[in-house]
């Protein structure tokens, strides 16, 4: 039979997954302007089994998908890897079409079936690093707790040596007719929005990821399957590759200047630091106006470039609100690798340096001590002390670069 929705990966072996161009914002907070693809996969045999779902708002277009690949037939189990409702608010649609499958999951993902759905019944609970057979399949499962949520798993096909990595290896972006590694052009079309999706979803806790990462290690895998973005079938070392420097925090060397100004002088001011850095011998520089480039952005970069500069102007004795939002999302992010520095500037009373040394202090990152703090505008002289905090960084850098 000609399956003109599901996508064929290989026999009895089925993507259904959907694009999700109607959410602005992944998670209520991240911009996807390029959408989202939910992955699904339906493996068919002496048992058919669905390997992940969807979010509520495609269920339409998944189920049609899901219908057709399974040409009449029913559905027998469903596995759950990851729970959070991306891949699984349309679980109970589901489930009132398909009555008689049961589910597959972890000890963890109890009570969040329960909680969100009211399932207790029918459910195979799976033990960490436990193997199983479904039908004609042998399945091991790996916990990857906090990769990305507390019950996080992924399932081992062991003959065909595929992994199903749930939101490990996945990625912002829909999936445009091209579904593999080797249909696209992963770089131009993707790189950017894998990087941006890791750090929003996944960098905070990128010690557990390289725990995940390394628990893996010894698997032999001919293909992933994530539960965002291409499936890797030709060059999956590429993801793999990609994730572990991710989640090692591995920077280029380059800086990012982020400031927020009222009425522009703390502007000219990033712009005399972006000056020092080129003059201390980095010309990778990227000035960023936090009014106006989303935190989701701002937070990606911030993870890319070795040297990171925040400069704000003061408000009502503190700092510049939106500069204060980026300092608390930072402060979750656990960053270690980045070289920092800070300035600041007020009208008639301070707060924004008080403010951006406390935040450096407290996180114990690496910081220029010398945190420029000036009134109204810059003279000569602290336009030099701008563009020597640049330039320190950019030293700074370089030698960092050298050490390596
Ligand atoms: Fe794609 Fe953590 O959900």
């Amino acid at each position: 039979m000609e399956h003109l929705l599901s996508q064929k990966i290989d026999d009895n072996f089925y993507y259904i997954g959907v694009n999700d161009r109607i959410t602005h914002k992944f998670e209520g907070m991240w911009p996807i302007p390029n959408g989202v693809a939910y992955n699904s996969y339906l493996v068919k045999g002496k048992a058919n089994i669905l390997i992940d779902s969807v979010k509520l708002n495609r269920i339409t277009v998944f189920l049609e998908r899901l219908y057709d690949a399974l040409e009449g037939e029913d559905l027998d189990y469903i596995i759950i890897d990851h729970i959070e409702p991306d891949h699984s608010s349309g679980l109970t649609t589901i489930m009132d079409n398909y009555p008689n499958t049961k589910i597959v999951c972890n000890k963890r993902t109890l009570p969040f079936l329960k909680n969100y759905y009211n399932i207790e019944d029918n459910i195979i609970v799976v033990k960490d690093k436990e193997t199983i057979t479904l039908g004609d399949k042998r399945y091991t499962f790996y916990t990857t707790p906090m990769v990305h949520w507390p019950e996080s798993m992924v399932c081992y096909d062991e003959d065909d040596k595929i992994l199903f990595s749930q939101d490990i290896f996945g990625g912002f972006g829909t999936l445009d007719g091209a579904i593999f590694d080797d249909q696209i052009d992963f770089d131009s079309q993707y790189l950017d929005e894998t990087r941006r999706y890791y750090i929003n979803i996944v960098g905070k806790y990128s010690k557990q990821a390289l725990a995940a990462l390394n628990k893996l290690s010894h698997l032999d895998i001919k293909m992933i399957c994530p539960d965002h973005g291409p499936i890797w079938r030709k060059d999956p070392s590429k993801i793999l590759n990609l994730y572990t420097s991710l989640a090692k925090q591995e920077t280029v060397d380059g800086v990012l200047i982020v400031y927020g100004s009222m009425y522009g002088n703390t502007e000219q001011m990033a712009e005399l630091v972006a000056q020092g850095v080129v003059e201390g011998g980095i010309g990778v520089v990227k000035v960023s106006d936090i009014t106006k480039v989303d935190m989701s952005y701002i937070l990606s970069d911030t993870w890319k470039y070795k040297g990171v500069i925040l400069g704000s102007c003061s408000y009502d004795n503190n700092i510049f609100p939106p500069m204060g939002y980026l300092l608390s999302d930072l402060s979750h992010q656990k960053m270690k690798n980045n070289i920092w520095g800070a300035f600041g500037s007020f009208s008639w009373s301070g707060g924004a340096v008080k403010r951006l040394k406390g935040f450096l202090e407290e996180e114990k990152l690496n910081y220029i001590e010398t945190i420029p703090e000036i009134q109204g505008a810059a003279n000569p002289k602290e336009a030099e002390e701008l563009k020597e905090l640049g330039r320190e960084v950019a030293r700074r850098i370089l030698k960092a670069s050298e050490e390596k």
